[in-house]
């Protein structure tokens, strides 16, 4: 939600701040801009739309300067529009800065700022706090303080930050301070990279990547000054900080599309590697279990859990769905699967046994990281299962397990929903292993996980096919997704790719329970995607499929290979791979997410920017 970058150096600000915005605009796409410093004067360009209409806006317009913030919306409060696109004005020029997160008590500042004669323009909440920042400005200057200096800016952050209430990753030019650049955060992430007489700020790592490989990651309440030679932190409470130095392990090849049309393709197909990379290293042979490196947790404390919360958002919390089945399955422990957004303002009882893991891409959902702080708070060991390494939600855990799945820039997750599946099957083992399950079972999960990468590659050739059954079906403006036990999350996921990325309406069920009220959608333009591997409730599922072409609704069955009779009923049929009940997930996933892209790709959609949505949702 929202993208911030900005650079304070020798080079042409302007360069950085959209090649960043580029690499960030999978945060948000309803608008773009930047501002230039040059001594004294702050050049501003925004514009709606995207972060090329900006370019196209500043070769028009140049703009020139080493000093520079820039912003990709996502817009909360107010339109999509040129005058409420950031950066915003406070003051009469001394103040602008760009925002990400929400103000919650804008209308009451706002109220407050008109009375002593500020004039809003905007729609947005951003507002406030730049004519805020200002007005504290001005306080200082009336005492005495030079405007010139560091530190009357900082005083007048500091200050105005105090009567703000909501969240916020926020990043300032000052007038009369050239190669000065402030940030601040509370909820919304920044990260700043070091590089040699100059200094990037950026609202995640993307941005840095090929720049510098030293960033130094903000934490809430901390805020940052920084020119170009310096960079000094302060936290509200704890005052002036070492910064904390991290090196970067991504390299710009990780963030190029190859030979690919779209990243979302890219990210399907690298769907056999990632896998492999989440299984790297933690297969054990010897103890017929799983291992990990960041779980944080002694085999006692974890012998001592009897309830699991998984707590996830979107795409994670269908994984977590199916982590709730493989965990009860091999380790027995009961396990409940929560809504973040529900969980964090929910009061369920938990006991000293409960444990929690947040499932995350991202690592910085908001939803997501106020349930984990909230069990945090309450005293519960709190896990992550994360891809984004140094994300907010990764560094507050008390341990957790990394995906490896490289970055994924298409909005709609695809890699990172195998990933999780996999990392949860490897963590369904080692819990199991601690508890009933067997040494040979334990070895014969670890033979079929190694199997994996390759079935993948395998399922990858059913593309052609899902091709083929998109041009039939893509102009249907209904569409069910059906599957039972591991594959009814398979079938929500399915359900939500076609929505996102193909605004047709689609709703995933257990396939049995579609006759409690779905059924009443099916008529011959209302295709049924049913998820029918083999398996012990296969020939129940067939019975469901009966059901909806008994009311003449089109079929297409994902099916394993070898299965001819489905071929009677369905209409089209999508072979997979034949894998154990509990890997089919993984198989299952991928021809859905081909028939959602190629269907989006049918209808003229952005694949890779769906309207409306962000990859990284850090508002409430
Ligand atoms: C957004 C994204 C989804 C993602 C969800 C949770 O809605 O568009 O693709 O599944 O957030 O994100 P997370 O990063 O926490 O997995």
């Amino acid at each position: 939600m929202c993208g911030i970058v900005g650079y304070v150096g020798s080079k042409s600000a302007v360069d950085f701040l959209l090649e960043g915005l580029y690499r960030l605009e999978y945060r948000g796409y309803d608008s773009a801009g930047l501002a230039v410093q040059q001594d004294h004067q702050i050049a501003i360009r925004k514009k709606t739309g995207r972060v090329g209409q900006l370019a196209d806006l500043c070769e028009r317009q140049p703009v020139t300067g080493t000093f520079g913030i820039g912003h990709t919306r996502w817009a909360t409060h107010g339109e999509p529009s040129d005058i409420n696109s950031h950066p915003h004005v406070g003051g009469n020029g001394e103040v602008v800065l760009v925002h990400n997160g929400v103000i919650e008590n804008y209308s009451i500042l706002r109220n407050q700022l008109r009375e002593l004669g500020y004039v809003f323009r905007t729609g947005t909440d951003t507002e406030v706090v730049a004519h805020l920042v200002a007005h504290h400005l001005f306080e200082e200057i009336k005492l005495g303080a030079n405007p010139g200096e560091i530190k009357t800016c900082l005083r007048a952050v500091e200050s105005a930050l105090k009567r703000v209430k909501g969240t916020y990753g926020l990043a300032m030019l000052f007038r009369d301070v050239p190669g000065l650049l402030i940030a601040a955060r509370l909820g919304s992430p920044l990260v700043v990279g070091i590089g040699r007489g100059e200094h990037y700020l950026s609202s995640d790592a993307g941005p840095l990547v090929g720049r510098t490989e030293e960033v130094v990651y903000l934490s809430d309440h901390e805020i940052a000054v920084i020119t170009p030679h310096e960079l000094q932190i302060i936290h509200r409470d704890a005052g002036t900080q070492t910064p904390s130095v991290r090196t970067l392990e991504q390299t710009t090849s990780d963030l190029d599309l190859g030979d690919f049309d779209h990243y979302m393709l890219k990210e399907i197909y690298e769907q056999p590697q990632t896998v492999e990379n989440a299984l790297r290293g933690r297969l054990d042979e010897d103890e017929a279990s799983a291992k990990f490196g960041g779980l944080n947790m002694q085999p006692q404390e974890l012998r001592r859990v009897d309830r699991i919360i998984l707590t996830a958002c979107g795409t994670s919390w269908h994984a977590a769905l199916v982590g709730e089945y493989l965990i009860e399955e091999f380790a027995r422990i009961p396990v409940e699967v929560e809504y973040a957004s529900e969980l964090r303002y929910r009061n369920p009882p938990l006991t000293d046994r409960t444990m929690i893991f947040a499932i995350t891409q991202s690592g910085e959902t908001a939803d997501t990281l106020a349930a984990l702080r909230e069990c945090k708070r309450k005293g519960h060991p709190t896990l992550a299962i994360c891809n984004v390494v140094g994300s907010t939600i990764a560094r507050e855990a008390d341990g957790g397990i990394y995906l490896h799945a490289g970055p994924e820039i298409g909005v709609a997750s695809t890699k990172a929903f195998t990933s999780q599946v996999t990392v949860l099957t490897l963590l369904a083992l080692f819990l199991g292993r601690m508890r009933n399950l067997s040494y040979p079972a334990g070895k014969r999960i670890i033979g079929h996980l190694r199997a994996m990468p390759e079935k993948l590659r395998q399922t990858l050739g059913c593309h052609a096919a899902v091709k083929d059954i998109a041009q039939k079906y893509y102009q249907a403006e209904n569409f069910l997704y059906l599957g039972r036990l591991y594959n009814f999350p398979v079938a929500l996921e399915g359900a939500l790719k076609l929505k996102e990325i193909s605004y047709i309406h689609a709703e995933g069920y257990p396939a049995a329970e579609m006759k409690h009220g779905p059924i009443a959608l099916v008529d011959e333009d209302t295709p049924s995607v049913f998820v029918v591997p083999r398996s012990n409730i296969y020939p129940k599922v067939v019975s469901n499929m009966e059901e909806i072409k008994a009311r003449r609704g089109p079929i297409i069955a994902i099916a394993c290979e070898g299965d001819d009779k489905i071929a009677d009923l369905a209409d089209d049929v999508i072979y997979v791979p034949d894998v154990d009940e509990y890997l089919q997930p993984l198989v299952t996933a991928i021809p859905l997410q081909l028939l959602a892209y190629e269907i989006a790709l049918l209808r003229g959609c952005n694949v890779d920017r769906p309207r409306n949505l962000a990859k990284s949702v850090t508002v409430e």
